[in-house]
């Protein structure tokens, strides 16, 4: 089925501004944009935007803990070791695969309804996070997060990891896999060569946390470079590194490193601010998470543009250090990119239709044009705009309905996981 969308405008990251234009989206991809002022198109169904319709590309959100959402509002205000040993982990250990399972459902009814096409995940019991996923025929990147415990846990984890990777890397194109060992201080670096070596020789990206807090970088065995180089984690295919607050900017990164930046979790931990802008200026590349439910608490990427946007203006004092078009391409494209998602991220023919359809036709859009599209989503805009969220060509939400998902049942499990592990 084609599915027209009539005179919108389009914006991605790789615009310098939007364009007024029909799109055709037919067999999961963008078959055509053609300038407005053409006739457009035949298709099956029209969405006619008069103008005052936007589409932009799905959301990726590029590091979170989907289940977590179970946990949120547990130990809030906390400094973040302290949360996690006596508020999360201890709650965590109650978490059983159903619990996930709905828990990463929840997550995804949040995600959809903000525009969010793709998820980078880290947890555990992620087959069942998988199943979850291929059913709702979402994407998204998924690793098992390793954590050293009793002895055997370690090797265990890799051996569930690998076998995640087996079954699900690259399944209906939806999903890719990546090794997902937690922390440096979660992780010892003897167990941490093992996974970059394993990482390797599978042909697997890694996902990991890395110098989220100032006593993560003091606690260290070795500086920042030498721990990833000698590590072996900088062999593996790609990398991406979430947080990384308090790595230098100064340091070379090779092309295979993203930065993930989760500025509203690091600001609500209170961990600090991630030198943004020098990375910007180094060409390394970045994207946006929001990280678990738990320390954000939502899952809303139009949150984290416009955070990201407005905090780098205000430490650097600087108004045009961080463009908005800048925070658009690092909340799609560089995500997309940085998992492993080719043709992903950018409204452009050929490419998979993964978008969201934005409604202009309020209050705070008057005045909205071509040029100044991106301004108006990123600093007046918010998900409360999202009329709809497409994946392969298919909506998966659409005018506050969820065509591929109960979402009743799933609340009601949901809540019932929430008693269940706080009891
Ligand atoms: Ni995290």
């Amino acid at each position: 089925m084609a599915t027209l969308f009539k005179d919108v405008l389009i914006l991605d990251g790789s615009r310098e501004k939007a364009e007024r234009v029909h799109m055709l989206v037919s067999k999961g991809r963008i078959a055509e944009i053609i300038d407005a002022s053409q006739n457009p198109p035949s298709a099956d169904k029209i969405i006619s935007g008069h103008g005052k319709l936007a589409v932009i590309p799905g959301f990726v959100n590029a590091h979170t803990h989907a289940a977590m959402v179970l946990l949120r509002g547990l130990g809030e205000e906390a400094p973040l070791m302290e949360w996690l040993q006596n508020k999360i982990w201890p709650v965590e250990d109650k978490l059983t695969p159903e619990h996930i399972y709905w828990g990463t459902l929840s997550a995804m009814l949040e995600m959809l309804s903000t525009g969010t096409t793709c998820f980078a995940d880290m947890y555990f019991e992620m087959e069942r996070v998988a199943e979850a996923v291929l059913g709702a025929g979402m994407r998204a990147a998924l690793c098992r997060g390793i954590t050293a415990g009793e002895p055997g846990k370690i090797e265990r984890s890799l051996q569930n990891n690998l076998d995640l990777a087996e079954k699900y890397h690259g399944r209906e194109g939806l999903i890719t896999v990546q090794l997902g060992p937690h922390a440096p201080y979660t992780v010892p670096f003897e167990s941490m060569k093992n996974i970059a070596s394993a990482a390797k020789s599978h042909g697997l990206g890694i996902h990991f946390h890395f110098l989220e807090t100032e006593g993560e970088l003091q606690n260290l065995p070795m500086p920042p470079k030498e721990y990833l180089q000698s590590s072996g984690l900088l062999n593996a295919p790609y990398l991406t590194l979430a947080h990384a607050v308090w790595l230098d900017p100064n340091i070379e990164l090779p092309d295979n490193v993203t930065l993930i930046h989760n500025p509203c979790s690091n600001l609500k931990l209170g961990s600090g601010v991630m030198p943004l802008v020098s990375w910007l200026d180094n060409s390394v590349p970045v994207a946006l998470g929001t990280d678990g439910a738990s320390s954000n608490n939502r899952l809303d990427m139009w949150e984290e543009m416009r955070t990201t946007a407005l905090l780098h203006k205000g430490v650097n004092k600087d108004p045009v250090c961080v463009s908005a078009l800048d925070v658009l391409r690092m909340a799609t494209y560089e995500g997309a990119r940085a998992y492993g998602f080719s043709q992903k991220g950018m409204l452009q023919e050929g490419w998979f239709a993964d978008l969201v359809l934005v409604n202009l036709d309020k209050p705070h859009y008057i005045g909205v044009n071509e040029e100044n599209l991106a301004a108006y989503l990123v600093y007046a805009g918010s998900s409360a705009d999202v009329e709809g969220t497409m994946i392969n060509g298919r909506w998966l939400y659409k005018n506050g309905e969820y065509p591929t998902l109960d979402c009743e049942e799933i609340m009601q499990k949901s809540r019932e996981a929430r008693e269940a592990i706080t009891k």
